[in-house]
């Protein structure tokens, strides 16, 4: 070992979790020391997730109003795409975020390191790069490690026309025909990106519906709209074959209903899920718990079963989002710094977005209805907002289920433009405890798309004065 080093806290992964982590434990006074295999901080989220991918859909997203102003009187002509300005544009965004975190960094006296960090004891790590082994040493580690994307055993994933989330980001080309295998929240995502783009884009989904754990009303808005971007869309069906040919395009055998077609594509992007990045830490050597499917155990404190080590984010299972991770880091760093802290949420929101937006959190109607939870429900159409028929966005909806004895908020869902801020309110509100009749005296601004939220409380309490509800 060329250099020892010790950490009072010493944080595995520079993610949204792992950061946020390291930040709060500085602030709190601790010697901190953060390691990422990647030259960049940021993680996944930063650097090939979250941020890439919002960055594109907003383009997207432009280009399809744009064309729809035609039915509003004003007609641009067909959009001209550069698509190695567009990838410029996107890695401008990820720089922009990547310096200010290492400033940030640097302003609070993190100390980080570039290599790949891997457990030898329950007290100490070492930190490989293409210049040194480090040998680090911690009072209490935190692993943020994160997860990578699952691949369908059998599929040749160094083939250059099979692309994961991270080199469909990268934006080489547009491919003529491009198939999504997975019809969850990144195939959908990236799937609207490529088809706006111009890709010819087929979605292979295994369940029967698209995105499985939501709603089926909240998500139809955007399925009819997918319907129309996308050349077909195969639910009840999976990729039995995937056979690269000499010039590059792919045979795909996909079995629907139990009839077998061959297809051919020009690339495949493989969106089935995430796996967590334990096998690279060593973690044999440790005494830490891991389950079979390799997520590290935690309690509410995020301390695994080893006293002094502590893991959060992606690597300690679903749902893998930035903003659970961050909450997380945040939870442990205080921990471990002796704070009195827990990971102690209502709920945990999920966002898709596409054009229109979906978002759920808390309890789903599927989920009530699945487990036998009471609730009553209350809707407000966005055909019935002035401010959605404004813009366009009829189609929206946001629904509540209320407690139906204490009228106390169990789940809200969104869909339409902006759905994932328009939810915030519901979060606020759930971990308020607030009522039906709290969320109704809400003065909302008018003409909004929040303001739907506040009617959908009055439509509950039956004081709604937009839409006619005819007394039963
Ligand atoms: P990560 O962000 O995965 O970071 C882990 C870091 O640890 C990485 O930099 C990795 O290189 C490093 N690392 C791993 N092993 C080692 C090791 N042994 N030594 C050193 N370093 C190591 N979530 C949202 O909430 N909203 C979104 O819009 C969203 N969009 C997404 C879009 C895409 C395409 C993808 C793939 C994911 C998206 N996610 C989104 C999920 C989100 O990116 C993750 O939930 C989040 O990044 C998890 O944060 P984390 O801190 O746990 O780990
Ligand atoms: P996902 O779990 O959202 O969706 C995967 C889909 O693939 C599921 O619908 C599943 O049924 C299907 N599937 C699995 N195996 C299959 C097979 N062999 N053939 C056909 N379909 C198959 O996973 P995804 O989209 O890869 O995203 C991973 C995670 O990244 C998400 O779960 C989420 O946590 C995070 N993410 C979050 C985003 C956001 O918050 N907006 C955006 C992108 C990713």
């Amino acid at each position: 070992m060329s250099k020892k080093l010790h950490g009072e806290i010493v944080v595995i992964g520079a993610g949204p979790g792992g950061y946020a982590a390291a930040f709060r434990a500085a602030d709190l006074g601790k010697n901190v020391i953060l390691i990422d295999r990647d030259a960049e901080l940021g993680g996944v989220c930063l650097n090939r997730g979250c941020i890439p991918s919002k960055a594109l859909l907003h383009i997207t997203k432009v280009m399809d109003e744009a064309a729809s102003l035609s039915k509003m009187g004003v007609t641009y002509g067909s959009p001209k795409i550069d698509i190695d300005a567009v990838r410029d544009h996107k890695n401008r965004i990820v720089k922009q975020l990547n310096t200010g975190i290492a400033q940030m960094a640097k302003a609070r006296k993190v100390q980080t390191l570039h290599g790949l960090a891997s457990f030898v004891s329950n007290s100490e790590i070492k930190v490989l790069n293409e210049d040194e082994e480090i040998s680090v040493s911690f009072d209490k580690c935190i692993i943020a490690s994160g997860s990578s994307s699952a691949m369908i055993p059998g599929i040749d994933t160094s083939h250059p026309s099979i692309l994961t989330s991270r080199t469909a980001l990268d934006l080489k080309d547009i491919p003529d025909d491009l198939l999504v295998i997975g019809g969850g929240v990144i195939g959908l995502e990236l799937g609207q990106v490529y088809a706006t783009l111009g890709s010819n884009v087929s979605v292979v989904e295994f369940f029967p519906e698209l995105v499985p754990g939501a709603d089926k009303d909240i998500l139809r808005p955007l399925v009819l709209k997918l319907k129309k971007q996308f050349k077909s869309i195969m639910t009840s069906s999976k990729v039995v074959e995937v056979k690269p040919q000499k010039d590059g395009k792919l045979n795909v055998v996909i079995e629907s209903n139990g009839k077998k077609d061959d297809h051919v594509f020009d690339k495949a992007l493989v969106s089935i899920g995430r796996k967590p990045n334990t096998s690279m830490l060593n973690i044999e050597s440790t005494s830490i718990n891991v389950s079979d499917s390799g997520f590290i155990g935690v309690d509410v404190y995020q301390r695994t079963n080893v006293e002094n080590i502590f893991a959060i984010g992606d690597i300690c299972g679903n749902p893998m989002l930035a903003h659970r991770a961050t909450h997380q880091g945040k939870v442990a760093a205080e921990v471990a710094c002796g704070h009195a802290a827990a990971f102690d949420v209502c709920a945990i929101p999920s966002v898709i977005y596409t054009d229109p937006e979906v978002a759920w959190a808390g309890l789903t109607e599927k989920e009530a209805i699945e487990k036998e939870i009471p609730f009553k429900k209350s809707e407000f159409p966005w055909a019935a907002s002035g401010r959605a028929i404004a813009i366009g966005a009829n189609q929206g909806k946001t629904k509540i289920l209320f407690d139906p004895d204490t009228k106390q908020i169990l789940g809200v869902a969104v869909v339409g433009p902006g759905a994932g801020d328009i939810i915030s309110e519901g979060m606020l509100a759930m971990e308020m405890g607030s009522d039906a009749e709290d969320v109704s005296l809400t003065v909302h601004p008018h003409p909004t798309l929040g303001e739907t939220f506040g009617m959908a409380a009055e439509v509950f309490e039956g004081t709604v004065t937009d839409l006619y509800i005819p007394k039963k």
